[in-house]
């Protein structure tokens, strides 16, 4: 067969990967199509058949290709539209339902229109002309004042970094990392690929550490030789657990007796619903440890905001590959932003969304226990996203593909796996975004969610 497959040409084995992984999902693949030889495409594409067969044996480990003896590799799953749904194709993945996306539409642009004016008002001549590359000293200290205040953070603001989200945050730092001589950085076993992409483009090999119900299970670091770890301690992404205190304990311990750095991403450590917010792992080990954090979540991507709070050891090399990136984020935005924390709305903003995005958790949860009784919502109550277990019998693919054909875009837990292995280690369990469908289609974003279970559980093979 012929396969039109769009690669990035710097990263081909990873891009070949989404993109295999997107056309199944979307189904531009449909189910029982035969996919060329590893060797045929590998040819094709210039890269070697090793990396083709393990991108298909990723594939496979995550159910969506299925290996035939002697008869090549097939895209898994049931041919056609899953029994008894309605398919609308114009509606096709108009509600993204991917975990950790906010509602754009509750962006708070009269807030953000006023913060925007304030400072253009008030700026020195100064303010445009070109910055200093660790941000606006004004941001800096707005945002040293609320991490300490409602992070439990050790900063001062000479220690933040302003960077384009936590995404160049985490660039920066691989970068020093591997300047100084690093090589190996652990990694959560599930997490993002693109955070995972990000660190091999900058030279470190990503290494997965297994999770469990205490998060991270720290006790293997010792025995693998890395120079970092990457961790979300406050609300592991995605599978939703804290790093239990005494894990904290015991990671602080490794790094200062191995001389690592822990990169902590508290993407959304406000968001914890239950009054029982744990402060930043940060605070335990200011000295090993870059806290990394952004507006992405509470107030927009489109902002494109993060920052980093970087140990002094790290500091002047983060900045000089920031330099060398060509890289800097835009004065007036960062202005923006700290008269918006500065007069108190970025709280104000950030309180708003806990309480709508618990009550949607809270909703969630009780249409998910009416329309799907026996599956189990998991996942600590914070966050923009939460884990649905599957019924027996239904499998991620399944329930991917039956969503797509809704207009639904969300997906499995093992879409987040560091290896086959991780992605064989759980049952099916789908992850699903609650922030990002704007209010008036809330319910009806449930509904989909629940239809494309029952859809793919109608499907499923009988046991
Ligand atoms: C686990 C995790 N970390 C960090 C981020 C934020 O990244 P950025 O600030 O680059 O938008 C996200 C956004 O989805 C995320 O899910």
């Amino acid at each position: 067969m012929d396969l039109h497959l769009e690669l990035d040409p710097r990263r081909k084995v990873a891009s070949l990967e989404q993109a295999l992984r997107a056309a199944i999902v979307e189904r531009r693949l449909e189910p029982g199509t035969r996919l060329p030889p590893s060797r045929s495409l590998a040819a094709d594409l210039g890269i070697a058949r090793n990396s083709v067969a393990e991108v298909y044996a990723r594939l496979v480990g995550e159910g969506r290709l299925e290996a035939r003896v002697g008869s090549g590799t097939w895209v898994r799953g049931v041919p056609g539209p899953p029994a008894g749904v309605r398919v609308d194709r114009s509606t096709r993945f108009d509600l993204d339902l991917r975990g950790g996306l906010p509602d754009s539409s509750d962006f708070a642009r009269s807030a953000w229109t006023r913060a925007v004016a304030r400072s253009l008002a008030d700026a020195p001549t100064a303010a445009f002309a070109y910055g200093a590359p660790e941000g606006a000293v004004e941001l800096r200290r707005a945002l040293a004042e609320y991490l300490a205040r409602t992070r439990g953070v050790v900063a001062g603001a000479g220690d933040v970094v302003v960077t384009h989200g936590f995404g160049e945050l985490l660039s920066l730092v691989a970068r020093a990392i591997a300047a100084r001589g690093g090589r190996r950085i652990a990694v959560e076993a599930y997490g993002h690929a693109s955070h995972r992409e990000v660190l091999a483009a900058a030279g470190l090999e990503p290494v997965p550490v297994p999770l469990d119900a205490d998060g991270l299970v720290v006790e293997r670091l010792a025995a693998l030789a890395v120079d970092a770890v990457l961790v979300t301690p406050a609300h592991q992404f995605p599978t939703g657990v804290p790093l239990s205190a005494s894990r904290r304990a015991s990671l602080a311990d490794w790094a200062g007796s191995a001389g690592a750095i822990v990169i902590e991403d508290d993407y959304d450590g406000e968001f914890r619903f239950d009054g029982r917010a744990i402060g930043a792992f940060q605070a335990i080990a200011p000295a090993q440890t870059v806290y990394g954090g952004t507006a992405s979540k509470s107030l927009s991507p489109a902002l494109g905001i993060g920052w980093g709070v970087v140990p002094a050891a790290l500091r002047d090399e983060v900045l000089e590959q920031r330099r060398l990136s060509g890289s800097a984020t835009d004065a007036i935005s960062q202005l923006a932003l700290a008269a918006l924390v500065a007069a108190g709305d970025y709280d104000r903003a950030v309180r708003g969304a806990r309480l709508r995005y618990r009550a949607r958790r809270e909703r969630f949860e009780r249409l998910v226990a009416e329309g799907l009784p026996g599956t189990r919502v998991a996942g600590l109550e914070a966050g923009l996203h939460c884990l649905l277990e599957l019924p027996a019998g239904v499998g991620e693919p399944e329930v991917e593909q039956a969503g797509a054909s809704l207009g639904l875009r969300y997906g499995g837990l093992a879409g987040f796996a560091a290896d086959a292995a991780t992605a064989a280690s759980r049952p099916p369990t789908m992850v699903v975004g609650y922030g990002a469908p704007p209010e008036h289609r809330f319910e009806q974003a449930v509904a989909a969610v629940v239809a494309s279970v029952e859809a793919a559980r109608r499907s499923a093979p009988r046991a």
